[in-house]
């Protein structure tokens, strides 16, 4: 089964909207299988946002990841990573349509409130980065 892998950032924990975000991909039908409350380090930040690195924003978006606590989840289903991104919205909060989470909750970037992997391949790499621990349970 399709997993994926969504961080509730900074900005959303901050606001208490944790429950808000889980409920959404749980009355989909999303299942979670793995959650816990963590913190990104900025080490781990720099990777993670590497291809972003050239970018004018890559410093604001380092600080705001790494601003506070923030949730980890992976989530299963079919088709569960274009399920999860039609769940949150459009990267950029302007364009996010209402009644998705970016679109509801988020006003600008880098404080889009969820980031959540865009392929197969970078879910398979992001659950390991932030999961280490279930190693080939992954
Ligand atoms: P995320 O899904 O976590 O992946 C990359 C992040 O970069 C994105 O969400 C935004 O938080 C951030 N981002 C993308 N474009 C911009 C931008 N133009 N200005 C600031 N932050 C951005």
């Amino acid at each position: 089964m399709e997993k994926t892998l969504v961080i509730i950032k900074p900005e959303a924990v901050k606001r208490a909207l944790v429950g808000e975000i889980l409920s959404r991909f749980e009355k989909k039908g999303l299942t979670i299988k793995h959650l816990k409350v963590g913190q990104v380090s900025a080490e781990v930040a720099r990777v993670h946002y590497g291809h972003h690195a050239d970018k004018p924003f890559f410093p604001g978006l380092i600080e705001a990841i790494t601003a506070g606590p923030v949730v980890f989840a992976v989530l299963e289903g079919p088709h569960c990573i274009q399920h999860v991104r039609n769940i949150i919205g459009a990267t950029d909060p302007l364009k996010a349509t209402p009644g998705t989470i970016r679109g509801d909750f988020a006003l600008v970037n880098p404080t889009n409130m969820v980031h959540a992997s865009d392929s197969p391949e970078t879910a398979e790499m992001e659950i390991r980065r932030f999961f280490p621990e279930l190693g080939q349970g992954a």
